[in-house]
């Protein structure tokens, strides 16, 4: 039985990852966990350093951009121990007592580090903030949060006519509004209500289809007054505010499970348990879809933990995938998911049309132009569309060299995309993947089974 090769190649500071199955070909077999909830940890050291008293974080994600935020929240003043999955701990200032910094806040590659820290800084009268971001996170658009955040009365200056990082802040008592957002976006909807924590009565925001809503649920643990409308997509935050340290339990991450999931139901005779992972309905999309092209998910020990829904995500390939149509409110809650559906698709019978999906084009990278590029050069049929892909699946992949664009889920939908292709795969810029995933790669030589 000769083995898979998966092998990472290091120059510098840059990976190529290699994948070759087995001539004898390979499943996927096991029962694994994935790291914790990127969004959940985000607001989890965010709240714990707005907070007062001490907040505990069980299974914090440990990947690059939660480190991005635990940095900037320790020079705005918090004390956070060292980070780890186990136990961190987080002694927060107390809403309104963020210290000025003394250098700038770098966000990496962040953008719900970027995007809900302006609300916060923008909200503190009198200090001055420089806020700053890799190259990707300096040419995706702030002004989606910067407007609303003017509207409350927010000083912030920035590139581009205000619009691009670095930016300038110079904190003000807000006042609150109801803000209609034109997009359904988690990061523009708990920015103003983060905003809104500071401003004296109610700050209101309704999107067009419902975004996750942890900060909603975070947010509610922690002491402050919120009210939801679930008919109008309505969010109202009353302030000032009080927020108290609480007993954070972060569950895995469904967008890192989702790798698993599509892996477990493309690559023939696999078996995948995905333990512990959080399955909020504003998250779940992923699954849906799945379900809607056939494949053979079940949800086993539905539990809850710390006020978020959890679940063992069992998968198994048992039958051959089939194109379906993605599109409308299923969008948001399946928002990081659509790179690693395009690789489900390229091996489903038939088309798969994924539209409404707009907003892919302004994350860490243009993911539906960058997926349809690095797939199509495996010999996939894919065509972009203005706000999403058509995908003509079925025909069977070979490797080649593609690029991950810097982008993590780039980087890991490629990898189960090349785990289900014939000859040899090179994912350049593989490194990536520690954004949101560090053991990736480890996960993925542990699971992959010679025939
Ligand atoms: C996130 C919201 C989403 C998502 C991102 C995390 C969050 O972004 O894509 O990975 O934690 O609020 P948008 O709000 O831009 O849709």
């Amino acid at each position: 039985m000769q083995a898979a090769t998966i092998k990472i190649n290091q120059t510098g500071e840059s990976q190529t990852l290699t994948i070759e199955k087995p001539a004898s070909g390979l499943s996927l077999q096991g029962r694994i966990r994935v790291p914790g909830d990127k969004s959940i940890s985000h607001r989890a050291l965010m709240l714990g350093a707005l907070a007062t008293g001490e907040t505990t974080v069980e299974g914090l994600l440990l990947g690059e951009d939660p480190r991005s935020t635990a940095k900037c929240f320790s020079l705005l003043g918090a004390s956070i121990s060292e980070l780890n999955a186990e136990l961190v701990t987080v002694r927060g200032v107390g809403l309104g007592d963020l210290t000025e910094p003394i250098d700038v806040l770098d966000a990496g590659n962040s953008g719900t580090t970027m995007r809900l820290m302006l609300g916060i800084l923008a909200s503190h009268p009198g200090r001055f903030f420089a806020v700053t971001g890799d190259s990707s996170l300096r040419s995706r658009p702030m002004s989606r949060v910067i407007k609303p955040l003017q509207q409350m009365g927010a000083q912030i200056w920035g590139r581009a006519g205000n619009s691009l990082a670095p930016l300038a802040v110079v904190g003000q008592q807000l006042k609150p509004i109801h803000y209609h957002s034109p997009i359904a976006s988690a990061q523009v909807k708990s920015c103003i209500l983060l905003a809104g924590l500071m401003a004296e009565g109610e700050t209101t925001v309704t999107e067009p289809a419902l975004s996750r809503d942890h900060s909603e649920r975070m947010l509610r643990a922690f002491g402050a007054q919120l009210t939801v409308d679930r008919e109008t997509c309505s969010v109202t935050v009353t302030g000032p505010a009080k927020l108290i340290g609480q007993k954070v339990i972060v569950p895995g991450d469904i967008s890192s499970a989702a790798f698993w999931l599509v892996a477990g139901a493309i690559v023939p005779n696999s078996e995948l348990v995905v333990e512990n992972v959080g399955v909020n309905p504003t998250r779940t999309g992923v699954l849906e879809a799945l379900e809607m092209m056939g494949a053979d998910i079940e949800l086993q020990n539905q539990r809850e933990a710390a006020g978020e829904p959890v679940a063992d995500i069992l998968v198994r390939n048992s039958a051959q995938l089939k194109g379906c149509t993605i599109a409308g409110d299923l969008i948001p809650r399946l928002i990081d998911e659509i790179p690693i559906l395009a690789v489900a698709a390229a091996f489903a019978k038939g088309t798969t049309v994924i539209r409404d999906a707009a907003e892919l084009r302004v994350k860490e990278s243009d993911r539906l132009a960058v997926m349809a590029a690095q797939l199509n050069r495996m010999g996939a049929k894919i065509t972009e569309l203005p706000d999403g892909l058509e995908i003509t699946g079925g025909t069977p992949l070979t490797g080649a060299d593609v690029d991950s664009y810097t982008d993590h889920r780039i980087a890991m939908s490629l990898a189960i995309a090349a785990l289900n292709s014939s000859g040899v795969t090179n994912i350049h810029r593989a490194e990536a993947a520690a954004i949101s995933y560090p053991d990736f790669t480890a996960t993925l030589q542990q699971v992959c089974q010679p025939n």
